[in-house]
């Protein structure tokens, strides 16, 4: 029985975790590299660096006194690839850069340059200077376990493995090559006095790689031909050689023999897997339980049945039913009489993904607020799963607590605790007859939002990123503490674009979103943080961040001229007339702005914000002037290409996307399954 069941688990965690990636080609160009501009775009380890619009593989200098012998480096791109699930089906990537590798002095033991993938960022090993290329050193090379990487190396010395001082190789997990070619009989030579320039092209599909070297006149020079010819062929069976996980990138060393190693421009497209947003609640940190573990297979069971589309097939509840921790199920019967069979009056809110009414149980005497979702269909589903398995996970004192759930009649309806406050947007803007929020909870109220989000996006075991932040979404209990709220919105519009936009226009959004996220079509951490400013200076300024305002479009272009010109305090809701603390609305407001940098890599991160907010820790210091938003060097961790790059598949589209609108994680995917 419990080998049986285990069986099962096994199959559908199988089953989960090939349906929860889908294939992206990365494509990008690089050239022209700048080491202020690429500092998040590269990661630069040993003796790397970024200098005269170059890949400084190992350091360049022309000052004598600095010593550029013995040295190891690696430049990798800051982006860690998935590259296969499943070992059966390989995965792919092209990729094609131009080196400069130019002899310094002579002695015997030299270097060289090498393409790599390896697993991480742990950078080149000690003493993997000379010989061993930044790539392994005397202890580990060859081992396959400890060195899980790739290279194709251009290697510039002769070690008694090797064939001669000016070849081109294929190193797996070692520095003695499993092939390698000399380029004398090519007419190349790699370290060549006259500090030639070489172009290469590595090519890896279908369990086979092809390496292609050709000279390139000067350094500004087009792009030579590639050769027909490759002078390496191999066939490679790259799952076997590199972790799932992979990162790209450049390695080098020199020895008593000392070089420059460059890199002036590189092409890489690699098909990647990537997380399917609809799958991430799979995603779990290290040290599953065996309850989580059950947990996973319940769920598991519950995509393979809703694939199988077999919504009224038993299993379906009977798998919701067994997931430890889930929320209680309720009685259809007793949600349809707890809010008068879904009366009208009862209604609280609506969008796309259907309505909210409140309700109350009488045999508890609780209040509580049912969403019903709207569709019948298998959207319909994704949106309650995703939306119950996220947050039935969550919790913290500023998120909106799930009680529990019901499907009947192809319905699903989420219960939540009833929020006697409502959302926040109803107090802001309200008629002049209404008190408005008081000063001390509305700072309140952001104390309660920082800490909800430090929560999701670095307290949580996986980071999640709640994208849809906005006044609309922050509940207020009984005594005004915000709690954040409608994870299952974002869920529930990723598919249906429109819906969002009739529900509630997109203007009604306008101010919310980062302006990245109009590039690159999806949430991030900071882009969060930008919507989280946009929330302070509404609490604040108690207009909206769409709000038209002293010739500004948006609210936070008037708040930053007001700071230009030292009467930022002016920007503070009017109708709280002097009944506010100037230094606390000062501090906010500086931190609303800080948030709002156009730059994702320049707003402040959740933790500052959450230690600016107690004040502990200074306001942030605001430039004058709004920095202009500049794509993609504004990019976020991995954008900052510098030439006519793209993610081809990723969905940009018009405007902002439904892709805005879905959640994410980073950490511990299937590598917990595998
Ligand atoms: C690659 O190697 C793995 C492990 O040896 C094997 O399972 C897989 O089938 C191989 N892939 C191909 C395409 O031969
Ligand atoms: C690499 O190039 C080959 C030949 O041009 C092409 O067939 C293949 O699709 C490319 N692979 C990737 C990952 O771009
Ligand atoms: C990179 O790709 C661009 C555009 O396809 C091309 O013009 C350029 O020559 C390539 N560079 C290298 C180093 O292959
Ligand atoms: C390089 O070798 C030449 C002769 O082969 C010698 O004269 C010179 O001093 C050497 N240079 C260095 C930096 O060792
Ligand atoms: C080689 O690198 C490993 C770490 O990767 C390190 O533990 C070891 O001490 C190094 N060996 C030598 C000879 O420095
Ligand atoms: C490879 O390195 C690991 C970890 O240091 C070690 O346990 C293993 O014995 C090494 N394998 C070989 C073949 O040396
Ligand atoms: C990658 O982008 C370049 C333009 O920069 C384009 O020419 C090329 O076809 C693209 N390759 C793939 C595989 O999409």
């Amino acid at each position: 029985m419990v080998s049986s069941a285990a069986a099962v688990i096994v199959v559908l965690l199988a089953a989960v975790v090939a349906e929860g990636t889908k294939l992206k080609t990365f494509n990008k160009s690089y050239k022209d590299f700048d080491a202020v501009r690429d500092k998040d775009a590269f990661i630069q380890q040993g003796d790397a660096s970024i200098h005269l619009k170059a890949l400084q593989v190992t350091k360049d200098s022309a000052n004598p006194s600095v010593i550029i012998s013995d040295l190891s480096g690696r430049v990798l791109l800051n982006k860690r690839f998935r590259l296969w699930e499943d070992p059966a089906r390989q995965p792919s990537f092209n990729t094609s850069f131009l080196i400069n590798i130019f002899p310094k002095g002579n002695g015997s033991e030299g270097g060289g340059l090498a393409f790599v993938i390896v697993p991480d960022r742990s950078g080149p090993p000690p003493r993997s200077n000379g010989r061993y290329l930044g790539l392994t050193n005397a202890s580990t090379d060859s081992n396959s376990t400890t060195n899980k990487l790739v290279a194709v190396e251009l290697d510039t010395s002769k070690q008694d493995f090797d064939p001669d001082d000016n070849h081109i190789g294929l190193n797996l997990h070692s520095v003695r090559s499993v092939v390698a070619k000399p380029l004398a009989p090519h007419n190349i030579a790699l370290a060549s006095p006259a500090g030639k320039f070489h172009n290469v092209w590595v090519d890896y599909g279908g369990g086979r790689i092809h390496i292609y070297i050709a000279e390139q006149v000067g350094q500004d020079a087009a792009t030579p031909r590639k050769p027909q010819e490759a002078i390496i062929t191999y066939d490679l069976n790259l799952t076997e050689h590199v972790s799932h996980e992979s990162y790209f990138g450049f390695a080098a060393s020199t020895g008593d023999m000392t070089q420059l190693n460059c890199v002036l421009r590189w092409n890489l497209t690699v098909n990647h897997l990537e997380k399917d947003p609809n799958w991430v609640v799979i995603g779990l940190g290290t040290g599953i339980g065996a309850a989580v573990v059950a947990a996973l297979s319940a769920v598991g069971l519950v995509y393979y049945c809703r694939k199988r589309r077999a919504i009224s097939n038993p299993n379906l509840v009977g798998a919701l039913r067994s997931l430890p921790g889930t929320p209680q199920e309720f009685e259809f019967k007793d949600l349809k009489k707890a809010t008068n069979s879904f009366d009208e009056r009862n209604k609280l809110g609506q969008g796309g993904y259907g309505e909210v009414f409140r309700g109350n149980l009488a045999k508890e005497n609780l209040d509580i607020a049912v969403k019903r979702f709207s569709r019948e269909s298998l959207q319909g589903q994704d949106d309650f799963l995703a939306e119950l398995t996220i947050i039935n996970r969550l919790r913290h004192r500023h998120l909106v607590k799930l009680l529990g759930w019901c499907h009947k009649y192809g319905k699903l309806l989420l219960v939540y605790e009833y929020m006697p406050n409502g959302s926040l947007d109803k107090h802001l803007f309200v008629g002049p007859d209404v008190e408005p929020l008081g000063w001390h909870v509305r700072y309140k109220i952001v104390s309660g939002v920082a800490s909800a989000l430090q929560y999701l996006h670095n307290e949580y075991e996986q980071r999640v990123v709640h994208r849809d932040l906005k006044a609309s979404n922050i509940m207020l209990d009984s005594n005004f503490n915000a709690r954040l709220g409608d994870f299952g919105l974002a869920r529930a519009l990723d598919n249906e674009k429109t819906s969002y936009a009739e529900a509630e226009g997109v203007l009604g959004t306008m101010g919310y979103i980062a302006p990245e996220c109009f590039h690159m079509g999806k949430a991030t951490q900071q882009s969060d943080v930008y919507a989280f400013g946009a929330v302070v200076l509404e609490l604040v300024c108690g207009r909206r961040p769409g709000a038209k305002i002293g010739g500004f479009q948006l609210l936070v272009d008037w708040v930053w001229y007001l700071h230009r010109d030292g009467r930022l305090l002016e920007a503070v809701d009017p109708r709280l007339g002097d009944d506010y603390v100037g230094s606390e609305a000062e501090r906010l407001l500086l931190l609303g702005l800080a948030c709002s940098h156009p730059a994702a890599a320049q707003r402040p991160k959740t933790q500052a914000i959450v230690q600016i907010i107690s004040g502990t820790v200074a306001a942030p210091a605001v430039p004058p002037f709004k920095p202009a938003f500049v794509w993609p060097a504004a990019a976020g961790p991995m954008g900052l290409e510098t030439d006519s790059g793209s993610e081809t598949t990723s969905n940009l589209g018009s405007g902002w996307s439904g892709q805005y609108l879905s959640r994410e994680s980073y950490t511990g995917y299937t590598d917990s399954l595998v």
